[in-house]
C-alpha cells in the first residue's frame, strides 16, 4: 500500500449519517483501509458507537448515554446527523434520516459492527475510540477486550492479523483510557489522540508507550516537523478529520501513518487508490 492508510471516520459520514452500518458499508464498499467508532457503555454495560454524550444530537430521542438503558436507546431512531460536502467546519445536524440505507434506526452496539466488519475478514480494519473513561471505571475497556475476544479479533491476547496488520487498534483522547487497554493486553496497538497544543505534550508523547498519536490536522498545521520527529520516535502519526482536498494533500505529503476523513472516497482519489 502506498500512502497511508484512508480510515472513514464513524463511516464514510459524508454519504450516510455517522454510526449506521450504512456509513460502514459505504466506507467498505469505496475501499477504505479502515473504519473509525466511538463507543460509550450504556448503564446497563453495553458498548454503543455513538459520539455525543447525549443522544440529541444524532437521534429523535433525549437523554446521555450512560444514564440509558440499551432498552431505552433502542426505542429511539438514530441516524440525525452527517457530514456535508460543503460545510465541513459545521457539525450540521439534519432531520433524522428517512433514508431508507439507513436501516432501521436501531442504535448501533460496537458488537453489530464488529458483526459486520468480521462477516469478511481482512476487508476493513478498525480503529476504535473510546469515550467518557471516567464514567464507568475500567468497564469500558474490560467490555471492549471482551467484545474483541468474542468476534475473534483477539486470539491469546494478540490482534488478529488482517493483510499483514493488526485488525483493530483502540485510541483515546484519554491517557487514562489508553493506559488501561495496554495493561489488559499489552500486545494491542493504541493511539493517544491529542486536541492540545503539541508543543505542550511532545515530550511525554514521544517517550509513552503508545504505538501511534492522532494529532488533529490543524495541529499537525501548526506544527508540520512533529510528524518527522514523532516517526524518528518509533510512532505512527494518525491525522483527524481530513476532509478538504487541501488538507488530505497536505497530510500525504508530510508522510502520515494514517487518514481519517468523513470522505474516504476523496482521500482514495487523491491517493490514485480511487
Ligand atoms: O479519530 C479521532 C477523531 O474521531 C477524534 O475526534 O470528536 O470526531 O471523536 P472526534
Ligand atoms: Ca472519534
Amino acid at each position: 500500500m502506498t500512502g497511508p492508510e484512508v480510515v472513514a471516520h464513524r463511516g464514510a459520514t459524508a454519504e450516510a449519517p455517522e454510526h449506521t452500518l450504512a456509513a460502514y458499508r459505504d466506507a467498505t464498499v469505496v475501499g477504505a483501509d479502515a473504519v473509525e467508532c466511538d463507543v460509550r457503555m450504556t448503564r446497563d454495560g453495553v458498548l454503543v458507537c455513538v459520539h455525543d454524550r447525549r443522544v440529541r444530537t444524532t437521534s429523535n430521542g433525549r437523554g446521555v448515554v450512560s444514564a440509558l438503558h440499551l432498552a431505552e436507546l433502542e426505542q429511539f431512531r438514530f441516524g440525525a446527523r452527517r457530514g456535508r460536502r460543503d460545510r465541513w467546519a459545521d457539525d450540521t445536524i439534519t432531520a433524522v434520516s428517512d433514508e431508507p440505507d439507513v436501516e432501521d434506526g436501531r442504535v448501533l452496539t460496537l458488537d453489530r459492527l464488529l458483526e459486520y466488519v468480521t462477516a469478511t475478514p481482512g476487508s476493513v480494519r478498525l480503529a476504535i475510540e473510546t469515550k467518557h473513561p471516567t464514567r464507568h471505571a475500567k468497564r469500558v475497556e474490560q467490555e471492549l477486550v471482551r467484545s474483541l475476544r468474542r468476534y475473534g479479533l483477539l486470539q491469546a491476547d494478540r490482534p488478529a492479523q488482517w493483510g499483514g496488520k493488526p485488525a483493530f487498534r483502540v485510541m483515546s483522547f484519554s491517557q487514562l483510557a489508553v493506559r488501561r487497554v495496554q495493561a489488559l493486553v499489552p500486545g494491542v496497538p493504541t493511539v493517544q489522540l491529542i486536541g492540545k497544543r503539541l508543543r505542550a505534550v511532545r515530550t511525554e508523547l514521544l517517550a509513552g508507550s503508545m504505538s501511534a498519536v492522532g494529532p488533529g490536522v490543524a495541529l499537525v498545521r501548526a506544527d508540520p516537523g512533529f510528524v518527522a520527529q514523532a516517526h524518528a520516535a518509533g510512532k505512527e502519526v494518525h491525522v483527524w478529520t481530513a476532509n478538504t482536498p487541501a488538507d488530505i494533500d497536505f497530510l500525504i505529503g508530510l508522510g502520515v501513518d494514517a487518514l481519517i476523513t468523513d470522505r474516504p472516497d476523496e482521500a482514495l482519489r487523491r491517493l490514485g487508490r480511487g
